[in-house]
């Protein structure tokens, strides 16, 4: 393998997430939350043009990288041979056509806007970044299951998850960059940062449920026992990264129940500090004009670590070798009571799995209803 290929595809992965999570959150969150309020969103309009625009070029730029140093061609005709007969150089070939079909789009609708209305270009832009990540997700998902679409569904739907929450960090990470220089009326900021945070909860919200519970799938089918996680280098590794998604988690929960709500009252005046009655009461409100600072810097935090934890995914899908691999003579060794135990582990993680899943769908139904009451 090619060293530069890890740091590559790192890169891949990253413009990948922004893509998927990007023209989401600027359809379902930034821009209703302006337009409700009447806010000017030219600048949020240009900066969904120039990340998505970037992103377009460092995914193709990146893909076109790790194709050469894979195939190594010696002409043009041997590369376009592998492009158009082999399976990962398709896979390649339909990741830069859609990135060059988006390309244009997006040139059209920075010169010519009215040709290529606003919402049109970002349903496009999210509907070919998810092909780009089938594309993507087809040159290497797990072979440790015998149905190859199931594991190909699952690395999508794993990546869609983790897109949907990073790439909407991104977003939440340059909210002073997306409002206008005028805003400074009172508590404006205050309001529009509250009404990004509700929205964006309930994109967060599936894409953590979706990525945890299909992480947990592949982990049932790749880590075979307990003892695998804490004494081999892929259980070691796969471990770490679990530890830093959890720890992002509960900033994003922290940010959700307390942040918010420490600047919801302060922006509503009141002097109620029960956040969950007999649970959970707040410390002092934040003053409004300290809102949008100290959402941005908590959200940084957040994104900071979830960054480290897809570094670490690269390098576990490159580097390592998953340790049911490792393990294979030994379990095939050890016979049934081994076998009973691989099967029990797998299992309780599947089942984990679902408890996410459920988890997430009643956390999901609680965002929705509270958008629906501060609507
Ligand atoms: C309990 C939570 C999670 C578990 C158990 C988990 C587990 C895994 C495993 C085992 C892989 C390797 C898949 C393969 O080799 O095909 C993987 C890939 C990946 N994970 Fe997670 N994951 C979790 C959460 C997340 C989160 C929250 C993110 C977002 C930052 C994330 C981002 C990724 C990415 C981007 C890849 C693909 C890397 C690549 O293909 O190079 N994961 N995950």
């Amino acid at each position: 393998m090619d060293p530069l290929n890890p740091a590559l595809r790192g890169v891949l992965v990253a413009t990948l997430m922004l893509l998927v999570g990007v023209p989401p959150t600027f359809r379902l969150v930034v821009f209703p939350a302006l337009e409700r309020r009447g806010i000017d969103t030219t600048r949020a309009n240009d900066t969904v043009l120039t990340v998505v625009g970037t992103a377009l070029i460092g995914a193709a730029f990146t893909a076109t990288a790790i194709a050469i140093g894979d195939v190594r061609p010696t002409d043009p005709g041997s590369f376009a041979a592998w492009a158009s007969t082999t399976q990962p150089g398709m896979a390649w070939t339909g990741l830069v056509a859609v990135a060059s079909m988006l390309g244009a789009l997006t040139v059209t609708r920075y010169l010519r806007p009215r040709s290529v209305p606003r919402d049109h270009w970002l349903a496009a832009a999210t509907v070919g970044a998810l092909a780009m990540l089938v594309a993507f997700c087809a040159t290497r998902y797990s072979v440790a299951i015998e149905s190859s679409a199931v594991a190909l569904i699952v690395k999508v739907g794993h990546m869609t998850g983790a897109g949907l929450w990073v790439g909407g960090l991104v977003v939440l990470a340059a909210l002073p960059t997306l409002l206008p220089r005028s805003l400074d009326a009172d508590d404006e900021p205050a309001r529009v940062a509250l009404a990004v945070v509700r929205r964006f909860s309930v994109v967060a919200v599936a894409g953590v449920t979706v990525a945890f519970a299909t992480g947990v799938v592949i982990a049932a089918w790749h880590v075979p026992t307990p003892t695998a996680l804490a004494t081999t280098p892929y259980g070691l590794l796969l471990s770490a990264k679990v530890g830093l998604v959890l720890i992002a988690a509960a900033i994003g929960g922290f940010n959700r129940l307390i942040v918010h709500e420490r600047i919801d009252r302060s922006v509503r005046e009141t002097t109620d500090r029960t956040v969950l009655p007999g649970l959970l009461t707040i410390a002092d409100p934040i003053v409004a004009t300290d809102a949008v600072p100290t959402i941005t810097r908590s959200v940084r935090v957040e994104l900071a670590i979830l960054l480290v934890a897809t570094a670490l995914s690269v390098v576990l899908t490159t580097a390592m070798t998953p340790s049911y691999e490792l393990l294979g003579p030994t379990v095939a060794a050890s016979g049934g009571v081994f076998g009973g135990v691989l099967l029990g582990f797998a299992n309780l993680l599947k089942l984990g799995a679902v408890g996410i899943a459920l988890t997430g769908s009643l956390a999901l139904g609680y965002e929705v209803g509270k958008l629906g009451t501060a609507r």
